[in-house]
């Protein structure tokens, strides 16, 4: 563990959703497990009239709804609760960050912090800019006597003309090192795994290429639809909700080359470099290589559940996208010629993330019986990102008996069984890592900037082509058949976790 350093964590946005289910939650669990730096000061602020008493019930509502670890007892509550304090105000009005400022001075002095200060942006996003430039004007993001460090919630732009605009104005205040661009994805302990069985294992390296694999998948698969979220999912949509951050993520862990170090810029140089291998996609390619899909009306459990259209705050004739498969190229040396194939989307028929490597077959088929070749397997590699976290190798074995026949088996690598604990939460390991100043598994703002490139080609011919013919899939199937036809053109097929 890094040294201990007291601080005071300011949540712009503490009035919501993320506040109450992720953050404070996070921090009552680091608190719990002993490991948040003591003295600590978090200072919630929104635009909401509360006083820190009124804050403080909420939080612990908050904490007892959906805390990981267990609810709170008084005692230990009342431990934490007195580091709690709630500053109102509106993030346009310069006023706010004098009182913010003399509210953290006077807390740094009486429970003495003394003077580092983690930031964290969790208001609509377009209210980003806004804060940072009157955080800076106000001298709050200076770096006296202690750190001040920011941490910026996705999405980081809707665009590469906006997600350049902000990191031009967040680099006009901070400096790159004092920026931490959350992705919860990286925070999760099997996305962090991807390195460690890379790189910590000396019998897959020498297969993870394009010498031994076919292709590879990549799937985040919900049921859940858009959960009272529709007036941000309809400016967001499935390219930018999931796509441009978490999966592209997921990617990079998966192609990139072994780093230097396990250094917070040398991982993401590699990961900057697999993103500028990607091969552009032409605009009048898209059609091609992308299929998007919005759900209509159907069931999910047994349950009818409503399409997307009808959900609250989306609009009647929506065309926004709840579903993507996309195939990527990387061409480099590595990976030249093998396909990544991307898919999400909302309202599928089970929560399932996980990234499937498919190897090639054997160069000759070696038992004399040549309807064996049309149904063997190629060995398949599958990390299992949630739920059921694990990984599992499926290969051919024989099937006991006079005669060669051959079946599939696999070798199943499951969390549970083997550490039994319950793994802590994403956001609890990210927000420690901010702490103690690593910025390992946060998103630099060139890769950023380049996940934003990669994706502007499938923005610009969707914003420019006919409106999409939605909605294309029924809740609670694997997609719009699109999706299946666009693979199997390539002669392979999905996997259905
Ligand atoms: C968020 C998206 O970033 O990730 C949500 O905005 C999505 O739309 C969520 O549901 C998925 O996260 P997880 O951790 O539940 O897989």
């Amino acid at each position: 563990m890094p040294q201990e350093e007291p601080l005071a964590l300011v949540i712009f946005g503490a009035s919501g959703d993320l506040t109450k289910r992720k953050l404070i939650p996070a921090l009552w669990s680091l608190f719990q497990g002993r490991v948040l730096p003591e003295p600590f000061v978090i200072i919630g602020v929104a635009r909401s009239a509360m006083s820190h008493d009124e804050f403080r019930h909420r939080m612990r509502e908050a904490v007892a709804e959906f805390a990981r670890v267990q609810p709170p007892t008084s005692h230990v509550w009342d431990r934490f609760a007195s580091s709690l304090s709630y500053c109102p105000g509106s993030p346009a009005d310069p006023a706010l960050y004098e009182r913010l400022g003399a509210l953290l001075r006077q807390l740094e002095r009486d429970r003495g912090t003394g003077g580092n200060r983690l930031f964290y942006c969790s208001t609509p996003p377009s209210l980003y800019p806004e804060i940072v430039t009157r955080m800076g004007a106000s001298g709050l993001h200076r770096e006296t006597p202690g750190w001040a460090r920011i941490i910026i919630e996705k999405p980081f732009g809707r665009d590469l003309a906006s997600a350049r605009e902000l990191n031009r104005i967040v680099s006009r205040v901070f400096t790159e090192d004092q920026v931490y661009r959350i992705d919860h994805y990286l925070g999760k302990e099997t996305v962090q795994n991807i390195l460690v069985f890379r790189f910590a294992n000396g019998i897959f390296e020498p297969l993870w290429n394009r010498q031994h694999v076919n292709h590879v998948q990549i799937t985040v698969a919900e049921s859940l639809g858009v959960e009272g979220r529709g007036l941000y999912y309809e400016e967001a949509g499935a390219l930018r909700d999931m796509i441009q951050n978490h999966i592209l993520q997921l990617l990079c862990l998966v192609a990139m080359e072994p780093p230097v170090s396990f250094d917070a810029d040398a991982v993401r140089d590699e990961k900057t470099k697999v993103l500028r291998a990607i091969r552009p996609l032409a605009a009048d390619q898209v059609e091609k290589v992308l299929v998007r899909g919005q759900y209509g009306p159907g069931f999910l459990d047994g349950e009818h559940v409503p399409g997307y259209r009808s959900e609250k705050g989306v609009a009647s004739d929506s065309a926004t996208e709840t579903f993507v498969a996309l195939k990527l190229s990387v061409d480099n040396w590595r990976w030249a010629g093998v396909p990544f194939y991307l898919r999400t989307g909302k309202r599928l028929p089970r929560r399932a993330s996980e990234i499937a490597i498919q190897f090639l077959g054997t160069p000759h088929l070696l038992f004399r019986r040549p309807d064996l070749a049309d149904r063997l397997e190629p060995n398949l590699l599958v990390l299992r990102i949630q739920p059921d976290e694990g990984s599992a190798l499926t290969f051919q074995a024989k099937l006991p008996g006079p005669e060669i026949n051959l079946r599939s088996v696999t070798m199943d690598f499951r969390y549970g069984t083997s550490f039994g604990d319950e793994p802590p939460e994403a956001y609890e390991r990210l927000l420690l890592d901010a702490i103690h100043g690593d910025a390992t598994l946060y998103a630099r703002g060139d890769w950023v900037d380049v996940a934003w490139q990669v994706l502007t080609p499938v923005l610009e011919a969707w914003s420019a082509g006919p409106a999409p013919k939605f909605p294309n899939y029924e809740a609670g199937t694997w997609g719009p058949p699109e999706a299946d036809a666009f693979i199997e053109g390539d002669g392979r097929r999905w996997r259905r976790p």
